[in-house]
């Protein structure tokens, strides 16, 4: 049976999660707050904006608009910075071998990003050509938790809610995919990522049994 296999970008096929991390910790010592990596879990799979007013809030620094604005580009700066020095080899473990072997099974395969900047990275990953429908940041009104990203791929895909499956490193995400009624699967750690169907640490532990068993 055809079902529409919808993936998340930073944190699923390559290890942007980072490259967030790092901008948005420097950008906070400009406002003596010292960002921690588990405030970060927060951060994946929010937008830029929210993730800004996220960190104001925490810092509990009021700034004005000229100041975000300023911010906000400055962290993209410093992210696309990263983002510019990578390629092919960072994408994570087995995508290629999974994404290969969706085609061959004729599933269909979209991308659900939070990103403005994922149809670059996908281009720089040589990745563009392996999704039928790219939907990121630049297309939605509403950022995850809302499921308006993975159901405006369903709909490129032309698949019913319940015939998606969404791979997700975020709580955010976790919890779009499942209020679509989509299956969800957490890329990640269990303990942050419970309200997920299924959990793995990386796609090694995907078999192609287990996607078998997801197309059946
Ligand atoms: C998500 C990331 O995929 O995209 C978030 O998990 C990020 O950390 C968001 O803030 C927006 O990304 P960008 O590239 O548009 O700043
Ligand atoms: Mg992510």
């Amino acid at each position: 049976m055809k079902k529409a296999f919808i993936f998340d970008l930073d944190g699923v096929i390559v290890d942007t999660a980072k490259f967030h991390y790092l901008a948005w910790r420097n950008l906070g010592k400009q406002f003596s707050y010292d960002f921690t990596e588990e405030e970060n879990e927060q951060f994946k799979g929010v937008s830029r904006v929210r993730s800004l007013e996220l960190l104001l809030e925490m810092a509990n620094y009021s700034a004005t608009q000229d100041e975000k604005n300023q911010w906000l580009s400055q962290k993209n700066e410093e992210y696309l910075s990263y983002i510019n020095k990578m390629d092919e080899s960072e994408i994570l473990p087995d995508i290629p071998r999974v994404l290969d072997y969706l085609w061959s099974k004729n599933q269909g395969v979209a991308l659900g990003s939070a990103s403005k900047n994922a149809r670059p990275i996908l281009k720089r990953l040589n990745l563009l050509n392996k999704f039928q429908a790219i939907v990121d940041g630049n297309d939605v009104t509403a950022a995850k938790p809302d499921p308006q990203v993975f159901t405006k791929g369903a709909t490129a895909l032309e698949t019913s809610y319940e015939h998606c499956i969404v791979f997700e490193d975020s709580i955010a995400g976790i919890q779009a995919a499942n209020s679509a009624g989509m299956i969800s699967i957490g890329i990640g750690e269990a303990s942050v990522l419970h309200e997920a169907d299924y959990v793995f640490s990386d796609f090694t532990e995907i078999s192609n049994n287990f996607l078998d068993q997801l197309m059946a």
